[in-house]
């Protein structure tokens, strides 16, 4: 058994204006998660993960925030549409992004609509452990600020663990590797949380890793793809290889051969199927399948855990064949 990847009925019981282009929506939903996750909601026949803003320690109702991507289908889509009373699809939540059992500080680092699975995170570590708690978050001004007045309220519930610092744009430009080093001077040892913009992120990693902090120490949450790969134009790119890619959906087998630097979900797409995807990037997991011959091997993978990877599950955007021929298979 893979994971459960169906979409189920949620119904919106609230929506709540955080910023001029910033919404929550309160799901009437049962589900049990884990402070950072998300879910991954289709409208428009599209499907777009949204993080939990919600803790379950402290939180009775489940909540997603969406921010307005300029020109983005599934963002706009929702802020234009969705009332409360409204009906959409979801799947269960699901992710990586979560607090590991450990006393070590907890520090945060935040971008934009990055700050949703932090402020999760954050709600249970306070609510759930007596670890101390800082994060630095940015935003272009202060208009742009989600979750100010609730971070702004638990550094008053807890004035000795926690410590929310802002970050505005327009006032300091964008924040330096000497302002992440500055803000990290005494927890070197703290577990890092990053989400944001992927230069931001970027940034912050090099910045964390040059002043000693332990890589697996560093966990990052990343929303977007990152930018395509330019083919180099030799024709190396898309080059036929000596094996086949069989792909079953539906319950139906269909090969193609094997192209070079393809992945399992392009090679599907050249079959002509449309397999389920999102973010293309291994965030999201909803390209799941599982290979049933053959090898292939994860560019990236920031969803799956190591024990579904051993029973052969495998982020299709990701995968690339390592065996001449491969299987994989899509869950109906
Ligand atoms: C694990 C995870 C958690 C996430 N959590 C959150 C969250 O809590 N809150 C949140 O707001 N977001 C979150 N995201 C991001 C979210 O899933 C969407 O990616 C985001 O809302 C944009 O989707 P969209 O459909 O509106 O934009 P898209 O339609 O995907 O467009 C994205 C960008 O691409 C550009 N674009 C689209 N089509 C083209 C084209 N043909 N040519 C050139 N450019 C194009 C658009 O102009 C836009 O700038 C999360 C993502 C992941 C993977
Ligand atoms: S589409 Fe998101 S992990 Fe593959």
């Amino acid at each position: 058994m893979g994971r459960d990847q169906g979409l189920y009925p949620a119904r919106i019981t609230r929506v709540i204006q955080e910023t001029a282009d910033t919404r929550t929506y309160v799901l009437d939903v049962p589900y049990p998660y884990r402070a950072g996750q998300f879910l991954t909601v289709k409208v428009c026949d599209t499907l777009r993960s949204y993080s939990m803003s919600s803790s379950p320690d402290t939180d009775a109702e489940l909540m997603t925030t969406v921010k307005r991507v300029p020109g983005g289908l599934v963002s706009n889509w929702m802020h234009d549409h969705l009332r409360p009373g409204d009906v959409i699809e979801t799947t269960r939540p699901t992710g990586l992004f979560c607090l590991r059992e450990t006393p070590a500080p907890l520090l945060a680092f935040c971008g934009g609509s990055g700050v949703t699975p932090i402020l999760s995170l954050v709600k249970t570590a306070l609510a759930t452990t007596a670890r101390r708690v800082r994060v630095l978050a940015a935003d272009r001004d202060a208009d742009s600020v989600i979750f100010g007045p609730a971070m702004d309220e638990l550094a008053r519930r807890h004035p000795t663990r926690f410590e929310i610092r802002h970050h505005l744009d327009d006032r300091s430009g964008y924040v330096t590797e000497d302002q992440v080093r500055e803000f990290v001077l005494g927890d070197r040892g703290a577990d890092f949380y990053l989400c944001g913009p992927a230069p931001f992120m970027d940034l912050t990693e090099r910045a964390l890793l040059a002043h000693g902090a332990d890589p697996a120490r560093i966990f990052a949450e990343r929303f977007a793809a990152p930018a395509a790969v330019v083919d180099s134009g030799d024709g190396s790119a898309d080059a036929e290889l000596d094996g086949t890619v069989s792909i079953v959906l539906s319950g139906k087998r269909h090969t193609v051969a094997q192209h070079a630097n393809e992945t399992l979900l392009e090679s599907a797409r050249r079959a002509g199927l449309a397999p389920p995807f999102s973010c293309e990037a291994g965030n999201c997991a909803t390209c799941i399948a599982q290979i049933t011959e053959g090898k292939a091997r994860m560019r990236v993978n920031n969803a799956l855990e190591e024990d579904e990877i051993a029973d052969g599950w495998i982020l299709t955007c990701q995968g690339e064949p390592v065996t001449p021929h491969v299987t994989v298979v899509y869950e109906d």
